[in-house]
């Protein structure tokens, strides 16, 4: 695998403008996956969204000009390996699959329950690697898939555990799967984000977040950890 600390730096300003043509972007209704669907719409690319919130999703495929949007829940499995046929078909193609799905979770281990535990195994990791399941048999070669995991992955906190396995567990997956992949032309990419502004800490199925420091700037880290590794070729971000 290629990538590494730094490596979106080598990443050229042409590159990052360059769009996908076809991209299904899941967890459109959240911060990240609404910039990155905004952003690849302004490029001219083609873009379904997929999310939670029917109302939310609704809304943002209207403000990109009635955009194809499916609604689904992380539970269920099937509706998101599907998600990427119905893009196709959709679109009429599909290059690119951006996932961009989950929950932050606090406290010490022994202070989470089992149903908070499955909820961030599920929304954090057998959702995300449902979706792309389902869509590595429609991507042809030159195709991508972006997959936001964190910088979690890398350092790990205390008053985590379960979001912190669940993240790692995807990213493992991810790049074996890439690894399956390249041999095919298909590339997949772990984002790993950096903390961001935005509340997503405070939307934690569990718990409350420590006192964190100020995040990153969202629009310019999902321009550089996911769009211009998308466009420019890196596997990895950080
Ligand atoms: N923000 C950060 O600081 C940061 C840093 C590193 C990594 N990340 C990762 O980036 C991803 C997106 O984060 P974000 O900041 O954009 O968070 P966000 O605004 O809270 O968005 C989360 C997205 O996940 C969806 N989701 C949550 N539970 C779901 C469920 N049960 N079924 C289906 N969809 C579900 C939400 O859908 P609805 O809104 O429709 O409910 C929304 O689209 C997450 O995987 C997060 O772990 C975020």
């Amino acid at each position: 695998m290629s990538g590494g600390p730094g490596e979106a730096a080598g990443v050229s300003g042409r590159d990052a403008e360059t769009a996908p043509a076809h991209v299904l972007v899941v967890g459109a209704t959240g911060m990240i996956g609404g910039l990155a669907a905004r952003a690849l719409h302004r490029r001219g690319a083609s873009v379904a969204l997929a999310g939670r919130n029917a109302e939310r999703l609704a809304d943002r495929a209207r403000l990109l000009g009635d955009r194809p949007h499916r609604a689904f829940d992380a539970y269920d499995l099937d509706g998101c390996a599907g998600l990427a046929p119905w893009a196709a078909r959709s679109l009429g193609r599909l290059d690119c699959v951006v996932v961009a799905v989950g929950v932050a979770g606090f406290g010490r281990a022994e202070l989470v329950g089992d149903a908070a535990a499955e909820h961030l195994m599920t929304v954090n990791a057998l959702a995300p690697m449902a979706v792309v399941r389902g869509a590595l048999p429609l991507l042809e070669a030159g195709g991508t898939v972006g997959v936001v995991t964190g910088v979690i992955v890398d350092a790990p906190p205390r008053g985590m555990a379960d979001y912190a396995a669940a993240k790692t567990a995807l990213a493992t997956w991810l790049g074996v799967v890439g690894r399956e992949q390249r041999a095919r032309g298909v590339r997949v990419v772990d984002v790993r984000m950096p903390h961001l502004d935005g509340g997503f800490a405070a939307r934690a199925v569990t718990g409350g977040p420590p006192t964190l420091p100020p995040g990153a700037d969202p629009e310019a880290s999902v321009e550089r950890h996911l769009l211009a590794p998308l466009a420019g070729g890196t596997e990895r971000n950080r």
